[in-house]
């Protein structure tokens, strides 16, 4: 009989069955506790249709996948076109005129010191290769990176993270990495001045850390101090990057001039996988240095022609739609709003970001009758506050989620072309959930039933 592991637990899912019993049963019974289980038969711009008929807004982007919204109508049809052209794809015996393109226009936006690409189909994938490409250009092992940071999962990637969450059970990981913390050029001088690291790698705003803005000089002064040392000054945009903070690159609002970009997710609007490492002539050449070694680091998937095209477009779009201006000002309207808004709840520390990249910090409470409750589910499990409050936006229909690796901090992250009325809504209703949060006993309690759930499940 086809299919004929369907499990009993699996029979009660109408969502994911087959997901459920081949691919990851965890994952559905999480969104199933969650009631996040849904299935979506439309996303178009920052709009998710349901199978039930009802709008979810997108305040995620699959993580910064989407600032062009979902499915843009340009993408899809350069990937169309491509398709009926039947050009070359996987050959890995040809030039691709189209990586030479979309190389050249990564090159011309990113500036500075940025000459030359590689590509490849994931960020990690891209952080994998500035890991040998810092090794080989310097000649030197050590790594260093800043604590707290998100960049990806393989172990390469990893050993450049230092939160247990995702490392722990996996190591041991590559020798010779260290965290220096976020946001601190005294630290990072103290390493640096051991002449042992190839490069020093961060992303400019730490993303799933919880949002963290660094302070306007911080990455100024790395960046002399790598030049100081010999090392290679890294930047990590995977999130930032293709607008989302305003510029093109975080890195443009900052002033520097690094000698290495990762690139992914937003980088082919979010149809087709695709990442790219951005580097100076001097890293480049120093890797691909003679001809035998012109394919020393390749992948089979990365200058596919399906990326290169949705890579073109989704550039046309972001600037022929004017996307990272919308995202700058849109960014700090939608910051002054919700400080103002919520302003004098005890539980919200603070509202911060760059462009359309943000941050709720939320805090313990301090008065007791909030504080007992509030300990009460903390202690089942650190994440079960956030995911209690992303699943009240999601019953009023606004998809978001909390940071990876801060779990009390609400990330707001809409595709860049979101309406302001949908903005508007946003904040409406999460000051509700706020208020809802600090006043009424029947948040807590449903809280509790989900955490309740949540344990049964285990
Ligand atoms: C900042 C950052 N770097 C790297 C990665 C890894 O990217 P990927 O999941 O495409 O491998 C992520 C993924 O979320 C990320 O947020």
């Amino acid at each position: 009989m086809a299919f004929a592991k369907k499990s009993e637990a699996s029979r009660a899912h109408d969502n994911g069955h087959l997901y459920h019993d081949y691919v990851n049963p965890q994952w559905v019974k999480l969104l199933d506790v969650l009631e996040m289980n849904v299935t979506y038969t439309r996303c178009e711009g920052a709009s998710l249709l349901t199978s039930d008929g009802r709008t979810v807004w997108d305040f995620l982007s699959g993580y910064c996948v989407h600032n062009i919204g979902h499915n843009h109508p340009r993408v899809i049809a350069a990937l169309k076109g491509e398709l009926n052209a039947c050009g070359p794809a996987m050959l890995q015996s040809h030039v691709s005129d189209l990586a030479g393109e979309m190389a050249a226009r990564l090159c011309a936006l990113a500036g500075g010191r940025l000459a030359k690409v590689f590509f490849c189909s994931s960020g990690s994938e891209g952080v994998e290769a500035v890991i040998k490409f810092a090794r080989a250009h310097t000649r030197r092992a050590g790594l260093l990176y800043a604590a707290g940071g998100f960049h990806g999962l393989t172990c390469g990637a990893m050993s450049l993270m230092s939160a247990p969450f995702w490392t722990q059970g996996f190591g041991p990981f590559i020798p010779g990495t260290e965290a220096v913390p976020f946001d601190s050029a005294e630290e990072l001088e103290k390493k640096l001045a051991t002449k042992k690291y190839a490069a020093f790698i961060t992303e400019p705003v730490q993303s799933e850390s919880g949002v963290i803005v660094p302070s306007p000089g911080y990455l100024r002064d790395a960046q002399a101090l790598c030049r100081r040392y010999g090392t290679l000054f890294v930047l990590d945009e995977v999130q930032t990057g293709m607008y989302r903070s305003g510029p093109f690159l975080a890195a443009h609002h900052y002033g520097v001039e690094p000698d290495m970009v990762v690139m992914a997710k937003a980088l082919s609007g979010g149809l087709i996988p695709s990442g790219a490492v951005l580097m100076s002539e001097a890293v480049c050449d120093s890797i691909y240095s003679s001809l035998r070694r012109a394919i020393i680091h390749t992948s089979t998937y990365s200058e596919n022609s399906l990326a290169m095209r949705a890579g073109l477009a989704t550039l046309d779009v972001l600037q022929d739609e004017g996307l990272g201006e919308r995202a700058r000002i849109m960014g700090v309207a939608l910051r002054q709003q919700l400080a103002q808004r919520l302003a004098g709840y005890e539980m919200v520390a603070e509202v911060r970001g760059l462009g359309m990249l943000s941050g709720v910090a939320f805090r313990a409470p301090k008065t007791l009758r909030l504080r007992v409750l509030f300990e009460a589910f903390s202690r089942i499990h650190p994440a079960m506050f956030g995911q209690v409050l992303v699943r009240r936006l999601y019953k009023k229909g606004l998809l978001t989620q909390i940071c990876g690796n801060n779990f009390m901090v609400l990330k707001v992250a809409p595709p860049l072309m979101v309406e302001d009325g949908v903005v508007e809504k946003f904040i409406t209703d999460l000051v509700e959930v706020v208020d809802l949060m600090h006043a009424k006993a029947s948040y807590w309690t449903e809280a509790l039933g989900i955490a309740r759930r949540a344990l049964s499940a285990i």
